[in-house]
């Protein structure tokens, strides 16, 4: 009955609107009625007037805006484990004036809700039919409580499932929605990048933009419990007070290295350039301690720098870059610290919710990586099925150099990796799939003094335009679509990071290895600056 009244619905919508001019509409959200997709239900089905209220939150994500185009926003309930009755929330946003193509939206850290503020304002108004999950649970981006002890099957779709099935879903869902199948698929996000996804289903994406993926959870997590033993007890003589960071060390950083890229402004724009020495800060005898630093401190600074000097052999990528010093003392290396590495041991690994970070021991790393919860390790550098023809397809990845969370060493690391696994291994070239961009002056999830907004969704503001010069996603498209391939994009600082308050700066963020260099003129504007 459910299959007819559907197949009928499918009949006349493709009589009226025809296979070539798919078209959405209030009314064909309002009847819209998905058949025959195995362990997806729709929950619910609601149009959106262009500049209606869109006023949507959970505990990870919220939006709320008058801005967006005409859209049917879908809810689903997709079984993820029929015998343990798991499941995730996945909603797709389709909009009236579709492109023609899906884009799924990422996640950040532990989190688990729809990235509704990415649905819209990354999918919805560039024309994308926008797929997002929950991941399978619901909880804010650093709390781990929801996975355990042994709640396997939350873990794995937190780690790949939800993800998987959502694409799968949402690209049905699109297809039935609009009586065609999406030209192409792309996905954007920051954080808990979907490098999974290329590596085990190449098929599911033509392009993704992954934003400083947390594609190594098994080292991250205990690599920041280690920065973070760095200075902890703050009752001990190692600890930095965030004002010290924030209005002792970061000025500091800037006045030895800030002019190295030839242009004074509050940006390290390589930081592979600066070699910190905080020596300069000793205190002297009788000198207040806020505004200085004492030896204790100075040998802390160079443990938290120093594997981006030298490399660690037992956590692999490196330390912190110098120009994020503004974020560090309230990130990792704060009191109490980002509390994510905790929660992923406790929940995650030891079963053991009353562990505490003071315990941890070099032993873990080995524990963490071997049990590598819910499969979320997404590092090996063979991508050649994603990459090779006849997929083609492509990798845009970005990273704030002044990250806090996770060290930009990350990054750089899996982009080597690749590299050598193609050199050893294949006849691909990798910038022809595979392109790095570092962002100077860019925390995580996208704040910092440098020019942020590049279309790289995760509270990313809007670029400047959706087009390919200065939106992300739109350089992916092109290099798809028509192949040229980017190798600097144009971002934009807002006043205040507040794009009502107009533009700051436009700089561009350039393909690595190559780095930002000033050519003279206005410091302001993209125009004075090439990449070298
Ligand atoms: C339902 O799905 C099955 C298996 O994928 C397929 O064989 C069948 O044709 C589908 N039926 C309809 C009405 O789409
Ligand atoms: C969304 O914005 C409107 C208009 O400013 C406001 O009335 C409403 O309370 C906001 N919603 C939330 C959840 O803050
Ligand atoms: C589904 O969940 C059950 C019960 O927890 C588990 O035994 C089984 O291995 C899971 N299957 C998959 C494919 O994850
Ligand atoms: C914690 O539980 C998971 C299964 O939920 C198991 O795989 C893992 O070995 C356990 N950890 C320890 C340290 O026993
Ligand atoms: C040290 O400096 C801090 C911040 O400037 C100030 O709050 C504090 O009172 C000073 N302490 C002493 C002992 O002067
Ligand atoms: C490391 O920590 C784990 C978990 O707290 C503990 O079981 C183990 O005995 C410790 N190993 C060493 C060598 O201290
Ligand atoms: C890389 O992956 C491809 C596709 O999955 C596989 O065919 C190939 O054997 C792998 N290469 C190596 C060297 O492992
Ligand atoms: C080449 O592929 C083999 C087989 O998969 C792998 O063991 C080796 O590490 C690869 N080489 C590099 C440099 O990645």
């Amino acid at each position: 009955m459910v299959c007819l009244a559907a197949l009928a619905l499918v009949a006349s919508a493709s009589a009226v609107l025809g296979e070539t001019t798919p078209r959405g509409s209030k009314a064909s959200c309002a009847q819209f009625s998905p058949s025959n997709i195995s362990d997806v239900t729709l929950t619910a089905a609601t149009y959106f007037h262009a500049h209606a209220r869109v006023d949507i939150s959970n505990v990870f994500s919220s939006i709320n805006t008058t801005d967006l185009p005409a859209f049917c926003r879908v809810e689903l309930k997709i079984v993820t484990n029929a015998t343990a009755g798991s499941f995730a929330v996945t909603e797709v946003w389709l909009p009236d004036a579709w492109n023609g193509r899906v884009v799924t939206v990422g996640n950040g850290g532990l989190g688990g809700g729809v990235t509704v503020e990415d649905l819209g304002a990354v999918a919805v108004p560039q024309g994308f039919a926008g797929i997002s999950t929950n991941t399978g649970h619901n909880s804010g981006v650093a709390d781990g409580a929801w996975g355990g002890p042994h709640n396997d099957n939350a873990i794995v779709d937190w780690g790949w499932r939800a993800i998987h099935l959502s694409v799968l879903a949402g690209k049905e869902i699109t297809k039935q929605y609009y009586h065609k199948v999406a030209k192409r698929s792309y996905y954007v996000g920051c954080s808990t990048g979907r490098l999974k996804e290329i590596q085990n289903f190449p098929d599911s994406f033509d392009g993704i933009v992954v934003g400083s993926p947390a594609a190594w959870m098994s080292h991250l997590q205990p690599w920041s419990v280690h920065m973070s033993l760095n200075v902890l007890p703050a009752t001990s003589s190692r600890f930095i007070e965030p004002s010290v960071w924030t209005d002792v060390i970061a000025p500091e950083v800037l006045k030895q290295c800030d002019a190295l890229d030839g242009v004074t402004d509050g940006i390290i724009n390589e930081p592979r350039a600066c070699f910190f020495r905080p020596e300069t800060l000793t205190c002297t005898p009788g000198q207040n301690t806020s505004t200085c630093l004492t030896e204790d401190q100075i040998t802390t600074i160079h443990k938290l720098y120093a594997d981006y000097y030298v490399g660690d052999q037992t956590y692999v990528f490196g330390g912190f870059y110098p120009g994020g010093e503004k974020a560090f003392g309230t990130g990792l290396v704060g009191n109490p610290p980002f509390p994510l590495s905790q929660d992923w041991f406790r929940y995650f690994v030891l079963n053991d919710t009353q562990w505490t970070q003071e315990q941890y021991n070099t032993s873990l790393l080995a524990l963490g990586e071997q049990l590598n919860p819910g499969q979320s390790d997404a590092v090996t550098p063979n991508l050649t099925a994603f990459a090779d023809a006849p997929h083609n397809g492509k990798v845009l990845h970005y990273v704030g150099w002044a990250d806090q969370l996770i060290s930009p060493g990350n990054s750089l690391h899996y982009y080597e990796t690749v590299h050598a696994f193609a050199r050893a291994n294949t006849s691909l070239a990798v910038d022809d799939f595979y392109r790095l961009f570092p962002v100077p002056g860019m925390n995580h999830w996208c704040s910092g003094p440098g020019a942020n907004s590049f279309g790289g969704g995760s509270s990313q503001k809007p670029p400047l335009s959706f087009d390919a010069e200065h939106n992300i996603l739109g350089a992916l498209m092109r290099w798809v679509e028509d192949g040229i391939a980017p190798s600097k994009i144009v971002a934009v600082k807002y006043k205040d990071d507040v794009p009502a308050n107009g533009v700051a700066f436009t700089r561009p963020i350039c393909k690595y290895p190559s780095a930002v260099r000033f050519r003279g003129g206005d410091p302001n504007s993209a125009s004075s600056f090439f990449c070298a």
